[in-house]
């Protein structure tokens, strides 16, 4: 049985882990920890059980008898929380994003590597069924050479605790690039095989942070809005990466922005399929017989019904620790990530392309 601590017991916490955790047999939170008490009392209802409770994640680590922590902190805990963990001889599973800066991402990947321990960040939608299925047509070669992509998380308003830690450059790292980004560039890179990614241009918006519109965070359910708060980071982010293997992928992210509805998607054309994912299904397209398009597949729908995936990448993770599965996940992938990411800030900044 692998013991965990649940770090951060916020809304993804509660919404996705703690059921999550009801779903995987060999694994058990023991202690949870929050600077907050009421949000442990609540995770601890919410988990049907008597666990440990801690303010200082520090002192749980050192004194509880733990397998892996789980963190569900602010972005710019999770390299701090994950490190410590690591150094002290525990595995280390953190939300998205891997964190805010290179810097830390590759501390993240030093301290794994010295510790032996795993090292794993959420990438949640890898984990839909649909997802999987194209990952094993990519692989079967059903689509021949992927040459470029788009892909994307556009919402119409929903800004994340508006004046928060989420709008708040320090604590997030920034706007829906990191926040969002995370998610649909990983699974676009993850169906390519995951290239390396050679260069980076982009440009950020922030033309919602002084709207007095107060519907601006209804649609989030995620961190807590703080009045008159700060927000200096971006609410659109628009992108261009190249890889290594000569492949593009124009990208696409907003927490506020005047467009029909909020969608994700995933677009990637191969010599001999294309496919558009979206929300969790997709389709598949080919050139049909003699360029009449009759030919198009269609598998869209049945993947649309919710799955936790959040607890589908937990479990994988539980038994990479029991050693039952190979991790599907590596820090170097973060890495990429990271560095992807922090290009783009530094590319709409300076107005100019960076070389990776
Ligand atoms: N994978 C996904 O789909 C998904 C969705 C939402 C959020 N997230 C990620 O999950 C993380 C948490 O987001 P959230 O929406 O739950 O935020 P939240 O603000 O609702 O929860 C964060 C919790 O961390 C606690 N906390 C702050 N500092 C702490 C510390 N030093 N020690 C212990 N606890 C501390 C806060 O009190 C709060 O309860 C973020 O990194 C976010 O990017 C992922």
């Amino acid at each position: 049985m692998v013991k965990v601590a649940l770090i951060g017991c916020g809304g993804i916490a509660k919404g996705a882990h703690i059921p999550g955790y009801k779903n995987i047999d060999n694994a058990e939170v023991v202690a949870v920890c929050d600077i907050l008490p009421e949000r442990m009392d609540e995770a601890e209802n919410k988990l049907g059980k008597t666990v440990k409770k801690y303010t200082d994640y520090k002192e749980l680590i050192e004194k509880e008898d733990i397998d892996m922590v789980d963190i569900c902190t602010p972005n710019y805990l999770h390299a701090d929380i994950a490190i410590y963990a690591l150094e002290h001889g525990v595995n280390a599973f953190s939300e998205k994003p891997d964190t805010i800066s290179v810097e830390r991402v590759l501390d993240m990947k030093r301290a794994q590597e010295e510790s032996g321990k795993h090292l794993m960040v959420m990438r949640n939608n890898r984990y839909w069924p649909s997802a999987k299925e194209l990952k094993a047509m990519v692989e079967n070669g059903d689509f021949g050479e992927i040459y470029t992509g788009r892909c994307g998380w556009i919402r119409r308003r929903g800004i994340p605790g508006k004046g928060g830690w989420f709008t708040t450059k320090e604590m997030s790292g920034g706007g829906p690039l990191i926040d969002l980004g995370v998610h649909m560039i990983d699974l676009a890179v993850y169906l390519m095989g995951n290239p390396r990614a050679v260069s980076v241009s982009g440009c950020t918006y922030n033309k919602f942070a002084d709207s007095e519109d107060k519907g601006d965070s209804v649609h989030s359910k995620f961190g807590d809005a703080v009045e008159d708060g700060i927000f200096d980071v971006e609410d659109l982010a628009i992108g261009f990466i190249k890889f290594e293997n000569g492949a593009s992928l124009q990208i696409e992210f907003s927490w506020a922005s005047n467009i029909k509805r909020e969608t994700t998607f995933v677009e990637l054309r191969g010599t001999k399929l294309g496919t558009k994912w979206s929300n969790g299904s997709y389709e598949l397209y080919d050139g049909g017989k003699g360029s009449t398009f009759k030919n198009v597949f269609k598998k869209a729908g049945q993947y649309s019904k919710y799955k936790n995936i959040h607890g589908e990448n937990l479990k994988h993770f539980v038994n990479v620790i029991e050693n039952k599965e190979k991790p599907d996940f590596t820090i170097d992938q973060g890495v990429n990530m990271i560095k992807i990411l922090d290009a783009i800030y530094k590319s709409a900044e300076t107005g100019k392309e960076i070389i990776l």
